[in-house]
């Protein structure tokens, strides 16, 4: 019996593995309608709202042939338990053996977004739901976003290589900048932990840039990155002083997140953020750079996260990267559901 391959994290991708779904996704770019999923089929389970996610997957798989079917558990498809061994007196009406295991008579492929709950970091870090999904389905599992969000690495570094060019050596020899910004509420840690990993692992030399230590993102990513720079040659600083961090930048990357330490209450974490609304990317930021690319995963809130001189400027590449979603995706479910 051979083992299926999953997409859960890049954490157990290559980056020649990536690189690979990268120029795939630049190849399908110049030539987007193909046959090669004729008569195969996806799932897409959307646990949380999504507009880029949903509609990138679905437009992708019609682009190759394939049909994508997507559930809302709990709303329009039967809530799920995820828990092994519960006795099922909740809200869920059937368990995730289930259904795995029909949707893999099914399907070629299973896709799942399953935000954190944002009440235990401890139990959430471990990305249970995704994991028992993979465990009980016999096809590829898809990570459409848990607590990390492996499609978006792919189309910001599509995009990052679109607007910086290939990596010159193991060390790509570019600055990224991964800035934490202000937003009302303390959100998933999923993109900035993506992003981490996806410039780490492809050697840019890589600043996180946060208001105070307790936004360091969780140790299982942090000591990646290090592992990552170590292994690249590349440098990883993380910092809170935001000229430092923005000096010399190529690619500035904003992501808000909530602080770990502060997890599951929102109103402690509040008056921490408090007051640091500065850290909002603006053009003076932006002109300290080396002439550098903007982008951001997308939704944004206007002049909380980024003012609407960045967000309209030549730099930003946010819509770049959003169309970018679709061809790796693409070049993901070819590689996964046509092997
Ligand atoms: N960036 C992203 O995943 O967008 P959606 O939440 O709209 O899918």
């Amino acid at each position: 019996m051979t083992s299926v391959r999953h997409f859960l994290t890049t954490l157990d991708w290559s980056r020649d593995e990536l690189q690979q779904l990268i120029d795939e996704a630049g190849r399908l770019r110049s030539d987007p309608i193909r046959d090669d999923l004729r008569g195969k089929s996806i799932a897409l389970m959307f646990l949380n709202p999504s507009l880029r996610t949903r509609s990138s997957f679905e437009i992708g798989a019609y682009q190759l042939g394939a049909h994508a079917v997507v559930l809302e558990p709990g709303k329009a498809a039967w809530g799920i338990e995820f828990e092994p061994g519960v006795v099922m007196d909740g809200e869920a009406e059937e368990h995730i053996c289930e259904v795995a295991g029909v949707l893999s008579r099914y399907c070629d492929a299973i896709a799942l977004r399953a935000f954190p709950l944002f009440q235990d970091w401890s139990q959430d870090r471990q990305d249970r739901v995704i994991r028992a999904l993979a465990e009980h389905a016999s096809v590829p599992v898809i990570n459409m976003e848990t607590i990390v969000h492996p499609c978006q690495e792919l189309a910001m570094m599509r995009t990052l290589q679109d607007h910086l060019g290939p990596p010159e050596g193991t060390r790509f020899g570019k600055k990224f900048v991964l800035t934490w910004t202000w937003h009302p509420k303390p959100l998933n840690t999923a993109v900035a932990n993506s992003a981490l990993m996806a410039a780490t692992q492809f050697g840019l030399d890589t600043t996180l840039l946060i208001p105070d230590d307790a936004y360091r993102l969780d140790p299982q990513f942090m000591e990646a990155a290090q592992r990552y720079a170590e292994a690249t040659g590349a440098d990883f600083e993380v910092t809170s002083d935001i000229e430092s961090a923005y000096a010399g930048a190529h690619f500035v990357y904003a992501k808000s997140w909530g602080a770990l330490p502060m997890y599951g209450q929102p109103d402690e974490e509040a008056k921490l953020r408090a007051p640091f609304r500065h850290f909002r990317v603006d053009e003076a930021k932006m002109a300290m750079t080396q002439r550098a690319r903007f982008s951001h995963c997308l939704p944004l809130r206007r002049n909380i996260k980024a003012t609407d001189g960045v967000m309209d400027a030549d730099y930003c590449v946010a819509i770049d990267e959003a169309e970018n979603r679709l061809h790796v995706q693409k070049a993901l479910m070819l590689k996964l559901m046509n092997p």
